[in-house]
């Protein structure tokens, strides 16, 4: 499984050592949460932020747009150095196209789902998508309770991907801790995000290798 810890709960008054720590105890992704005050109800960066992280690290960037209208930002995310591109379903009209439009571009092409929204409003799009990002908390924030409904959600977005683009990777997001990560993988997900879990506290290195290590018990 693919660990991808948040950038929202590190301390960006020491960006680099937080990223140096999680690099050398093995992430696969550095998820980056991208919110506008409007589509969710908190702020962080945008692209210039990126761009200046993008020489810290190799590993892919996993940007995670929070925000309305994400047709008109997507290229600067890409330019930045985004290596996977994620919106929201809820957050446009066009769906499809935006997912074609990213693939375009050369990057992964992730889709979003909310709590509310049912993974059968993905059955015409899946096959667009390089990623399906299933929230696990309301999104705007760290530090929230997981929302145990998700577990089935992974499993029929497993279903969905195995039927009709087995490709795909399955990410979860939000509450997942030593506690719900072994049940995220259970039900079948590829990638785990994990913000507070990892940065919450002194040693985001051992705190991540101890997450590792949950899942192999
Ligand atoms: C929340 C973000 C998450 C956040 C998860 O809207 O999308 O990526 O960092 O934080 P935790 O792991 O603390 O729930
Ligand atoms: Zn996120």
């Amino acid at each position: 499984m693919k660990l991808a810890p948040s950038l929202l709960s590190a301390n960006f008054a020491r960006i680099g050592e937080e990223i140096a720590a999680v690099v050398d105890a093995g992430a696969d992704y550095l998820h980056l949460d991208v919110m506008d005050g409007r589509f969710v109800p908190n702020i962080t960066w945008g692209p210039k932020i990126i761009g200046d992280l993008r020489p810290l690290t190799k590993l892919p960037f996993d940007a995670h747009l929070m925000i309305v209208e994400p047709e008109r930002y997507v290229e600067a995310f890409v330019a930045a150095g985004a290596d996977i591109v994620t919106f929201h379903l809820e957050a446009t009209p066009h769906a499809q196209r935006l997912l074609a439009h990213l693939r375009h571009l050369g990057v992964k092409a992730g889709i979003a789902v909310d709590p509310q929204t049912p993974i059968s409003a993905l059955v015409d799009i899946i096959e667009d998508c390089d990623l399906l990002l299933i929230m696990s908390v309301n999104p705007g924030f760290g530090g929230q309770s997981f929302l145990t409904r998700s577990l089935a959600k992974i499993r029929e977005a497993r279903a969905l991907v195995a039927d009709r683009n087995p490709r795909c990777e399955i990410e979860v997001d939000g509450g997942i801790n030593a506690r719900t990560l072994p049940l995220v993988a259970e039900a079948g997900a590829d990638i785990a995000v994990m913000g507070s879990a990892v940065f919450d506290g002194l040693d985001p290195a051992g705190q991540l290798r101890a997450l590792r290590a949950s899942l192999a018990t």
